[in-house]
């Protein structure tokens, strides 16, 4: 059986390189596209570096989901992953994926989640709070942001001389060991 994954990205995309490299001699994951709603964003170079559809969708109004939604339908997308994506998920679209879509957030939840939490964000709160350690979640997408089962969790130790960016590296370490393979786990 094949499964067909799309990738919403709205950053750089390392995880989704990350992902796609891991799967690569696998012909049973394919990524047909990866969508940002950010033109500038680096993951269409590196989309373009591994021969891999990218596309932009502002995604600012309901007519714009609907237009993700048809292209999702039209590529027979089975799964979709969100790997550093900021916007919320629609009905429209969770309707179409139900439990088939994920998110990876960069803290252990329901530590450090919601509006307005993400990448070197989060890293900094972690840090302000003094936290000893900090991770990864891997989880189902609701509505609202961070809020859906969790898939799987893994831990990372913070010191309190960790900047940020030290700790921003161990749990972009974590996304990359963990991601893919829980990826393979839950639809391989
Ligand atoms: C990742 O650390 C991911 O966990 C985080 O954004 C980063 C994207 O990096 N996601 C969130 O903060 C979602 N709330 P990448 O673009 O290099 O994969």
């Amino acid at each position: 059986m094949i499964r067909k994954i799309a990738i919403l990205a709205s950053g750089s995309g390392s995880n989704a390189e990350n992902i796609i490299r891991y799967f690569a001699k696998n012909k049973t994951f394919v990524f047909p596209i990866i969508i940002s709603n950010n033109k500038n964003a680096y993951v269409h170079k590196r989309a373009k570096e591994l021969c891999i559809n990218s596309l932009t969708l502002e995604l600012k109004d309901e007519s714009d989901w609907l237009v993700l939604r048809d292209i999702l339908i039209r590529q027979q997308i089975d799964y979709v992953i969100l790997a550093g994506f900021l916007l919320k998920i629609p009905l429209v679209i969770l309707n179409l994926f139900p439990n088939k879509i994920i998110n990876i957030h960069p803290a252990l939840l329901p530590k450090f989640g919601g509006k307005g939490m993400y990448g070197n964000r989060v890293h900094q709160a972690v840090c302000a709070a003094g936290e000893t350690e900090t991770g990864i979640t891997i989880h189902y997408v609701t509505e609202n942001y961070d809020e859906g089962d969790v898939i799987f969790q893994a831990k990372c130790a913070v010191s309190p001389t960790d900047t940020p960016e030290d700790v921003a590296k161990k749990v972009h370490a974590l996304e990359y060991e963990w991601f893919p393979k829980i990826i393979e786990k839950i639809w391989g």
